[in-house]
């Protein structure tokens, strides 16, 4: 997939001449139907057989992390696919893994419309949707019908959060109720406590909260483990608008708890990057461009301070491949992209694959043992 050819000079693949097309269509269009028309067009093309090309568009590269075998390092990040009705079709364009979600207990409509926003000199998002979705049951059963990416060895993680309307000292018996709903269909969960559009969702980040919610977690899981026989690892997807300072702590606790692997990005409050653009001021989380440094540094804080004990999975401004292999140098086991494949299409996904592949080649045998922090 946009591999270099033999004779060196990039392959004319249709992503490289038809996404700069269909982009230029879909950037014509409100942010949210675009997304909304594009899902839906996948699927049509699924049904025609596009779920069939799973499997030769997977390219290997493999990775170890979590206990898991991934195919290669570069995955979707949650929030493209909030009810996991797209996994399938989405697999197609060759990710290792797909996060679905973040999904809640019971359905909700999210923040009212405009509620996405394109910063397109940035290569940039803001996006307040707080968790529209369609609830855990709705969840389930989709992701039960989806079976093609994963039976071609793709990684399916599903992303859990709260309702909008469980006030936050009730935060844990949601996570615990989505733990227990998808437990048995997850090769991971991720427990999202860092979107910034949810009231004090992030407050859970602090020490005493994390505790709380890892124990009862971690109780929860004891059991389901016990139940289907099966230890899902479980990873904590944490802002990067922590300071600097309670990075080691919280990573602490990670390891502690029992944590499997910890995901770094989620989107930011911070402005700074964008003063000055069209959307600029708008509430909510920014992606893209702009967060790529800060993403990078968390990643680089964690793995300074972990030493291999958690894998990290990088997520914020990948835009190129070069992004993709500065996240694995930085200590990242995997890479997820969002705000990338938006501006630049599915070609970006077999781009940063190769990236990242020849970056272990030079790197060597160091770089690829820290990579694969199991
Ligand atoms: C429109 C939109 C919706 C998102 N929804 C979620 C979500 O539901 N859960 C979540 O964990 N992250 C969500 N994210 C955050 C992304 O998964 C990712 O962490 C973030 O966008 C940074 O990566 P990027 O710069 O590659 O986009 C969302 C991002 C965007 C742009």
């Amino acid at each position: 997939m946009g591999a270099a050819a033999s004779d060196g000079r990039p392959r004319l693949t249709y992503q490289r001449v038809l996404y700069p097309l269909a982009r230029s269509f879909l950037f014509s269009l409100d942010p949210e139907v675009a997304h909304d028309l594009t899902l839906t067009k996948l699927d049509h093309a699924a049904a025609f057989g596009l779920t069939r090309l799973v499997a030769a568009r997977i390219t290997d590269l493999p990775v170890r992390a979590m206990g898991l075998d991934f195919r290669n390092p570069v995955g979707l990040a949650a929030g493209m696919d909030k009810n996991a009705a797209h996994v399938d079709a989405l697999g197609s364009f060759g990710f290792g893994h797909i996060e679905a979600g973040t999904v809640t207990p019971l359905p909700q409509p999210g923040n009212p419309k405009p509620r996405l926003f394109r910063l397109i000199p940035a290569q940039a998002l803001i996006n307040r949707m707080g968790f529209n979705n369609d609830g855990v049951e709705r969840f389930v059963a989709n992701v039960r019908r989806q079976t093609a990416f994963r039976s071609h060895g793709g990684i399916l993680g599903l992303n859990i959060g709260k309702n909008a309307a469980t006030p936050i000292e009730r935060a844990v018996d949601d996570y615990v109720l989505g733990l227990r709903a998808v437990y048995p269909h997850a090769d991971y969960v991720t427990v999202n406590i860092s979107s910034p559009n949810t009231k004090d969702l992030r407050s859970l980040q602090g020490e005493r909260e994390l505790v709380a919610l890892l124990r009862a977690l971690a109780d929860e899981r004891h059991r389901l483990e016990d139940r289907h026989q099966d230890r899902v690892p479980l990873a904590i997807k944490i802002a990067p608008d922590l300071e600097d300072s309670a990075i080691p702590a919280l990573a602490d606790v990670l390891v502690r708890e029992g944590v499997d692997g910890v995901i770094a990005t989620n989107t930011t409050i911070a402005r700074d990057a964008v003063r000055g653009l069209k959307h600029a001021d708008e509430a909510g989380g920014l992606s893209g461009g702009p967060l790529r440094q800060r993403s990078t540094e968390v990643v680089q804080r964690l793995a300074e301070h972990l030493q291999g004990r958690l894998p990290i999975i990088a997520v914020g401004g990948i835009v190129d491949a070069a992004d993709a292999a500065e996240k694995i140098r930085a200590g990242a086991a995997l890479v997820q992209i969002y705000t990338g494949f938006i501006y630049r299409g599915p070609q970006l996904v077999g781009e940063c694959v190769e990236a990242i592949r020849r970056d272990r080649a030079t790197t060597g045998a160091a770089g690829r043992q820290r990579s694969r922090a199991a």
